[in-house]
């Protein structure tokens, strides 16, 4: 500035939604923090919604741009746009980025400048910047976690309340913690491609989102969540990037875990993000996985840093496979005939694949006769032999159900 003063940074923000809102008054709030810090002072340059503001026009003002639209379309040209124009970018956009970050991050790269992410997984946890700078050159075998917090609400309330999917899902939305088209958090796509991101950054591999298998949480009924505390287990809504076999496997499914477990003691809409590696042992990092403050603190560290002039490198340096099939324990629950000699026969098929049981609890009688067993860990696809042979046998009600767990017990 002409009068010497420090020169602001000049912020163009597009989206003014829940996010966009809250760190439009967090700019306001914290500027005087923002150049203590930094020696800038930021401002926002201009503004785009649906209905207010041009991007040319406010890409043309800024020094820096922050995109908190959400979606792929325009997002991606307008991130593209701005990182060519030389403008660092920061973003909450975990489908952007879990779609084209390769992409963009060339761009960036090409363009000499900073995009950075840490809303876009688990919101205010630093589990970006962690594995970035932290761990950078750390060898990570294991980023798993609970990345989803309207999934991690709706199962501790149905554990908590005995009461069904569809009703504590209406109870979410109320309390706005699930949104009114709850799809993509429910079915585990929101987490799949939170996970497809921490893959990407703990392996330096491409990850395409189409090989993130993911299952979520729709199927699960009261009498799992009951069965299951006698178990010792709770039910998480788990997202697991691993080394395996020469390659990584990265997925997102229900899983049990037992008392004890770091993850097992979140509730609510929190997210906990772990990383395993020989160098650190396990570090686990847990708090709000959402919220439009939260988000924002998360999008105002990264232009804290992008000021800061730190810059983590994008590169994928490996090409390792997608591993499919892996180990895992089970919780299986079958409904079966109360007759002579059930137990001895589902045990023989399961032995037959070479699966070992590790705990039952036998429930009922008659009609409403229930096996609720715990496996030890073996191969997916004999697991899924095991079952299909399971669904064969007349004793057995209707068909098998089962839920992956995580076998560490403390
Ligand atoms: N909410 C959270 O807790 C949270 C947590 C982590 C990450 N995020 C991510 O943060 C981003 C923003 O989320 P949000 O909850 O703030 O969303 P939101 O409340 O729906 O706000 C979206 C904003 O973007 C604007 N917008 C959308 N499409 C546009 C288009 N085609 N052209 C111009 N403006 C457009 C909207 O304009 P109008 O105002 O005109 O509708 C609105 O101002 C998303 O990527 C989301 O995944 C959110």
């Amino acid at each position: 500035m002409s009068d010497g003063g420090p020169k602001p940074v000049r912020i163009g923000l597009l989206g003014r939604g829940n996010v966009g809102a809250a760190f439009a008054d967090l700019v306001a709030e914290r500027s005087a923090a923002v150049e203590a810090a930094t020696g800038r002072s930021p401002e926002i340059a201009g503004v785009l919604t649906r209905s207010e503001g041009d991007f040319g026009a406010i890409l043309e003002r800024s020094d820096l741009v922050v995109e908190l639209m959400g979606g792929t379309d325009p997002a991606r040209q307008f991130v593209t746009d701005a990182l060519r124009a030389g403008r660092p970018v920061v973003t909450a956009n975990k489908q952007l980025l879990a779609q084209h970050g390769d992409e963009l991050f060339g761009i960036a790269r090409e363009a000499g400048v900073q995009l950075r992410f840490e809303a876009a997984v688990a919101a205010v946890i630093p589990i970006v910047r962690t594995i970035q700078e932290s761990f950078g050159v750390t060898r990570i075998e294991r980023v798993f976690g609970i990345v989803n917090g309207t999934t991690n609400f709706i199962l501790s309330e149905m554990a908590a309340s005995g009461a069904g999917y569809s009703e504590v899902l209406k109870e979410a939305q109320r309390l706005g913690y699930a949104e009114a088209d709850p799809t993509d958090d429910v079915s585990g796509a929101d987490a799949a491609a939170k996970m497809a991101i921490l893959a990407r950054l703990a392996f330096h591999t491409q990850v395409p989102l189409s090989e993130v298998a993911y299952e979520g949480i729709e199927a699960i009924r009261p009498d799992d969540l009951a069965y299951a505390k006698e178990l010792g287990l709770s039910l998480k809504l788990l997202g697991v990037a691993e080394r395996r076999d020469g390659g990584i496997s990265v997925r997102v499914f229900p899983c049990f875990l037992y008392r004890g477990h770091p993850l097992a003691p979140i509730e609510g809409p929190f997210n906990a993000v772990m990383v395993e590696a020989p160098a650190i042992n396990e570090v686990t990092m847990s708090g709000p996985g959402a919220g439009g403050l939260q988000t924002a603190s998360a999008v105002l560290g990264d232009v804290v840093s992008i000021l800061a002039g730190d810059a983590p490198v994008h590169e994928t340096r490996t090409e390792l496979p997608i591993v499919a099939d892996v180990p895992s324990a089970f919780y299986l629950y079958l409904e079966v005939a109360d007759q002579h000699g059930v137990l001895a026969r589902i045990a023989t098929v399961l032995g037959d694949h070479e699966v070992s049981v590790k705990s039952v609890v036998q429930r009922g009688i008659g009609e409403d006769a229930r096996l609720v067993m715990v496996v030890h860990e073996c191969l997916e696809s004999r697991f899924a032999e095991a079952v299909a042979a399971l669904g064969e046998l007349d004793e057995l009600r209707s068909a098998p159900r089962y839920i992956h767990v995580i076998e560490d017990e403390p």
